[in-house]
């Protein structure tokens, strides 16, 4: 049995969008948040993903779409504002002048059609025609470069879109990426950004050089590069065949051309690799047709491409398209299907999380998937080897899974795909239907499912009841204790989690900050063990220090309450303003829950914005166990939370209800919209009393009437840029 999964996602997911209630919108979106940041991070920092890129983007879309419906809800840590991870303190970093964003995604024609559909709608061109440039999408990663007369300077990774790692050095050690650019048209400041990638043929060879010297084995082509790339040491990267394709910019002084293949056309010139399946077309049709053929060549490629992209080319129709959150509106991705593959399913293996939850890995006889050995999968939970989905429903046709079948395995682009359908003629006679367990294989306490008292669905997910006192359960707190975006302590991993649990040092998170002081003996009994020398010992000791002083945000987080990800934890920190005013208040809501009314402290924390019932309840409860009161007793002993700095207000705009209204001149009704929005403000349909701007054009009728007679603040068009700008 192992114990390292992520946490199980919630039973709101079952529910579509649109029967979401506000409040349960309120927890999904924050559980969202956290499960997509955790995702980020694995794939961005970690280069080891979790999750399909499929699975990703379908976690993306639910945001997305939940945050469509309640755009209220919509906070200044919203995910669609945030491209990519925090760069690692590895690297010095490189903030983007022109930040890099990333591309919104579609998987069917229909999408393609109404994106075209859109960007016409949008720029108000009729019957007009735009062109558009498709080019394949390149599976490795961003990185821009900055060329000052003509000298590459500097290079740097997309991090978080605003910020990347400095990756100069290692660039330099890229062949194919010129020192200097060629031409007479070379701005005197350009940042050339592209793909970094590696072919599959050096991939395989680069994994056979590894696993002789017994070195880390990538899972892919993308993880190689971004692996041999994010290298403090260059000559490391220089051993590692890197390749680029030249696809975008950021800040330039001038530009070579007004569109798009022009510009890329001339980093040709220039000396810069470019993609030579790079076409123009006019319409839709056009667009999947270079689609369908580029899907034709994926195979004889020979590097990694997971779908096309397509471009407006034409620049001023990109400007005055601009972006939406994270996205430029003038572009589109339009994703390749996942890769299968079939294999006999050997066993099923249940892992333990740190909230207890079990859940079922599929262990498979390995097979090839799309160019990666695949030996473990995804079995989701319980129902989904019954045949049945989040909704009740039955899925695959009600066949459930057993072992011993063959199964289709599904991935894309990821390290732990799933099983997503049995092959059932396959099936041996002797096959059982699988029995779920339970006990919890770790701790032998019974495992249940919880029954949502509100909704009286039964969760999806089976718990074990063990508590601390199951190991699993205990190890994967203190993990999570001490993770990244909690505690950080540098060299207290997983590896060294598992030993001082194992030896009896720690076995809860205040015993960390009691290490060194507890017995003068633990020291030797340390640095005696696998690895530990003096100096390290010393580090990690120093480390723990450090961390007398937290956030106490990250002190919220890291207590590892249900439901409390990042975000809710933000939220709790900036309202209770202190651990104890926290602890007191969840003490006090744990009284008569049915009774509302009555209970101020729970009627105050259902209604902190983002809180709901779900979240509230989950906090009540981590409070209301004896255990978790002990520990955090023995934590605030030794270390001190440090309440939250108030958050700095944005634009002039920010947080404002602004309506337009009458014809506009410079701008559609679109882009009037989305630029305030850009800029924080909310924009209403019509006027009320809770209207603070009223932006009017030439022709404005009762909205103008109505602001006047409740003086609502009138602008024209003109005062609206001047207030802005
Ligand atoms: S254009 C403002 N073109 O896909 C948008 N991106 O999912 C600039 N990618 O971050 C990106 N091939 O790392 C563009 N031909 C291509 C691409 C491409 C791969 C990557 C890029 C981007 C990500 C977005």
């Amino acid at each position: 049995m192992s114990a390292s999964t992520p946490s199980a996602p919630s039973p709101l997911r079952s529910i579509p969008v649109e029967a979401l209630a506000r409040e349960d919108a309120a927890n999904e979106l924050a559980a969202l948040t956290d499960e997509i940041a955790g995702h980020d991070r694995r794939y961005y920092e970690d280069d080891a993903p979790l999750v399909t890129d499929a699975e990703y983007d379908r976690l993306r879309r639910r945001y997305e779409d939940i945050e469509a419906r309640f755009p209220e809800l919509k906070t200044e840590d919203s995910l669609s504002e945030k491209v990519g991870v925090q760069v690692s303190s590895k690297f010095a970093k490189i903030t983007h002048s022109v930040p890099m964003l990333s591309l919104a995604n579609a998987f069917s024609d229909e999408e393609v059609e109404e994106f075209v559909a859109r960007v016409k709608r949008f720029l108000n061109l009729g019957d007009g025609e735009v062109a558009f440039t498709a080019e394949p999408k390149i599976d490795g990663l961003s990185c821009s470069l900055r060329y000052e007369k003509g000298r590459l300077v500097s290079a740097a990774t997309r991090g978080d879109g605003a910020v990347g790692e400095d990756v100069t050095a290692n660039v330099r050690t890229i062949g194919e990426i010129p020192q200097k650019l060629a031409g007479q048209d070379v701005p005197d400041v350009i940042d050339v950004r592209g793909e970094v990638y590696m072919d599959a043929e050096d991939f395989i060879a680069l994994n056979a050089r590894q696993a002789e010297a017994g070195k880390q084995i990538f899972a892919n082509p993308r993880n190689a590069a971004a692996g041999s790339l994010r290298q403090l040491d260059s000559a490391i990267t220089a051993s590692r065949p890197l390749r680029f394709f030249a696809y975008a910019w950021g800040e330039a002084s001038a530009l070579p051309a007004d569109t798009q293949h022009g510009v890329v056309q001339a980093f040709a010139r220039w000396g810069l690799p470019t993609n030579p399946l790079t076409i123009l077309a006019h319409d839709a049709a056009g667009l999947l047709a270079h689609y369908r053929h580029i899907g034709g060549e994926r195979a004889k490629l020979g590097y990694d491409i997971d779908g096309v992209v397509y471009k407006v080319d034409r620049l001023d129709l990109q400007r005055r398209l601009g972006f939406v959150s994270r996205s430029p509106r003038w572009a589109l991705a339009h994703k390749f299907p996942a890769e299968q593959a079939v294999t006999v399913l050997n066993e099923i293996d249940i892992q333990v999380g740190r909230t207890g939850a079990l859940t079922p890995v599929a262990k498979l006889a390995p097979v090839n998937v799309g160019g990666v050995v695949v030996s473990n999968a995804t079995l989701h939970n319980e129902d989904y080897i019954r045949g049945i989905g989040g909704d009740g429903q039955p899925i695959r046709d009600g066949v459930d899974i057993r072992v011993g079948d063959t199964v289709v395995v599904q991935r894309a682009g990821d390290v732990i795909p799933q099983v997503v359908s049995v092959v059932l003629e396959k099936r041996p006679a002797s096959a059982q239907p699988y029995h779920f367990p339970d006990v919890c294989p770790a701790c032998g306490s019974h495992a249940v499912r919880e029954v949502d008292p509100k909704t009286g669905k039964q969760d999806a997910v089976r718990r074990c009841t063990g508590g601390l006192i199951c190991p699993a359960q205990a190890v994967e707190r203190l993990r999570h204790f001490v993770s990244r975006n909690a505690f950080d302590i540098e060299g207290l991993g997983e590896k060294q989690v598992h030993a001082f649990y194992e030896w009896g040092l720690v076995k809860e998170p205040a015993d960390i900050f009691t290490l060194e002081a507890r017995n003068a003996a633990s020291l030797q009994r340390i640095e005696n063990r696998d690895g530990w020398g003096k100096t390290s010992v010393t580090n990690l000791f120093a480390a723990i220090e450090s961390r007398r002083k937290i956030a106490l945000d990250r002190f919220v987080f890291a207590l590892g309450i249900r439901h409390v990800g990042e975000t809710n934890a933000r939220r709790l920190a900036r309202h209770y303003g202190s651990m104890e005013a926290l602890r007191d208040a969840a003490v006090a809501a744990q009284m008569p829950k049915e009774d509302v009314v009555a209970n101020d402290a729970w009627a105050e924390m259902i209604n902190i914005e983002g809180i709901g019932a779900v979240v509230a309840e989950a906090v009540v409860d981590f409070f209301d166990e004896p255990h978790n009161r002990d520990a955090l007793a023995a934590l605030l002993k030794e270390v001190e939370p440090q309440p939250l700095e108030a958050v700095a207000s944005g634009s002039p705009v920010s947080g404002k209800t602004v309506v337009f209204t009458g014809s506009l001149e410079k701008m559609t009704r679109d882009e009037a919209k989305a630029m305030a929005e850009r800029l924080g403000a909310k924009v209403a349909g019509s006027v009320s009393a809770k209207t603070d701007i009223v932006v009017a054009g030439p022709g404005a009728g009762s909205k103008l009437e109505k602001a006047r007679s409740l003086n609502v603040q009138v602008i024209t068009e003109d005062e609206w840029f001047e207030l802005v700008s």
